[in-house]
């Protein structure tokens, strides 16, 4: 089928929620894709923040093949090998959170309704405070907490009972919270909500006051988990034990999967069937998810998101100094936004017609979330990419 058909047939036949890039991408390997005319990009989408371990990783493709001949499919009511690894896998790199028991769930919008029902059944509370900016998934739990009106408003009545915060002012957290609140739900960095970096001091004032308050504090690792910040969790950044912690884009390496990681004492609050999902712990997953673990693991990715990350934001940041199109950088690690001074549809197309693919986040700011396999010369491509595109 050449581009053009298949263009045409997701034009014409899928629900047309998502605005589309004019491109084919037909393969990838390691932190490329090519598109259906054999056009190389370096990938700094990486299906948005998913592809961890680049695409087409040789332990990824082997956990998954491996599993995949041995069984897909087990039901979460019976036990199986790759489900009882990860999980205790989980509640090892969660440990120095406070964190024991996980749920697995298949998206980030499920990993989100999971702590909504879990904050409910452990506090007995019903409300949620959210932020501002805020982005936490597309179901209607988690649609409550995401901020932005034009993804809420068509959907209204949602979770009743949500309120936001301006994100980064903890007074206002302070005063929002009553005595009816289950959970205070953040991301520490607000990653589609612009890439905002939290003020200093904010997420720490943000556990102190929900321990005062008696409210759960929820951890939206989405997008910053899995090492993808320079620490495994970006909640270690800031020396914060969140009550619940929630996972999914890059866990399992590109297969879809969400955990929903607590302490113990909510997850013994929960009592059998008042949550479930017929694919969550799936071994096909589970399999790619501790790939994933083992090879970030053995190859110190966290440290090279960590390295790399800051070269390339270096680069940034040098550029920003010097071209007028460009506001500001931040981030951290190979989570890296680039507000510029006008929309950045333009600035996409330039790079794309380069063979760099990148993202935004907002109409202004563009958004860097390459596999954290990225290395510097990667990084120096992009940045002599963007050279040219900027002004
Ligand atoms: C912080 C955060 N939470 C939740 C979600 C929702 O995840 P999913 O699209 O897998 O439902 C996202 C997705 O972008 C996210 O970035």
């Amino acid at each position: 089928m050449d581009a053009q058909q298949i263009m045409e047939l997701e034009k014409n036949f899928e629900v047309p929620v998502y605005p589309k890039r004019n491109m084919v991408l037909a393969r990838g390997q390691g932190t490329r894709v090519y598109d259906s005319n054999g056009k190389e990009y370096i990938d700094c989408a990486a299906g948005v923040a998913v592809a961890v371990l680049g695409h087409n990783h040789p332990a990824l493709v082997k956990a998954v093949s491996e599993q995949a001949g041995k069984m897909i499919t087990c039901s979460s009511s019976f036990q199986n090998e790759p489900r009882a690894r990860l999980l205790e896998r989980l509640a090892a790199v969660a440990k120095p959170l406070g964190l024991s028991r996980s749920f697995l769930s298949n998206s980030g919008t499920e990993a989100i309704e999971a702590a909504m029902k879990f904050a409910r059944a452990y506090t007995k509370k019903k409300n949620f405070i959210a932020c501002m900016s805020g982005f936490h998934g597309r179901t209607m739990g988690a649609l409550s907490l995401t901020f932005k009106p034009a993804y809420r408003e068509p959907f209204v009545p949602l979770v009743e009972s949500v309120k936001h915060v301006r994100y980064g002012d903890a007074n206002a957290l302070r005063d929002a919270i009553d005595e009816n609140t289950a959970a205070v739900f953040l991301e520490c960095i607000q990653g589609e909500g612009g890439v905002r970096m939290p003020p200093d001091g904010y997420l720490q004032q943000a556990r102190e006051i929900c321990t005062q308050k008696g409210t759960l504090l929820v951890i939206d690792e989405i997008q910053t988990g899995m090492g993808r910040t320079g620490k495994l969790f970006a909640s270690e950044h800031f020396g914060i034990k969140p009550d619940m912690v929630t996972l999914a884009k890059g866990i399992a390496g590109g297969l879809p999967m969400g955990a929903t990681i607590v302490r113990e004492e909510i997850a013994q609050s929960l009592k059998p069937l008042q949550h479930g999902s017929t694919f969550g712990g799936n071994p096909l997953c589970c399999a790619a998810s501790l790939a994933v673990f083992d090879t970030i693991e053995r190859d110190h990715l966290v440290q090279n998101a960590a390295d790399v990350g800051a070269y390339f934001m270096n680069g940034l940041k040098r550029m920003a100094a010097e071209k007028k199109d460009i506001r500001e950088v931040r981030g951290m690690g190979l989570l890296i936004g680039m507000e510029m001074k006008k929309p950045v549809k333009d600035y996409l197309m330039g790079l794309a017609e380069r063979g760099v693919i990148a993202l935004s986040a907002g109409d202004t700011v563009l958004r860097f979330v390459p596999p954290i396999i990225f290395s510097r010369e990667d990084a120096d491509k992009v940045l002599a990419a963007l050279n040219e595109v900027v002004g």
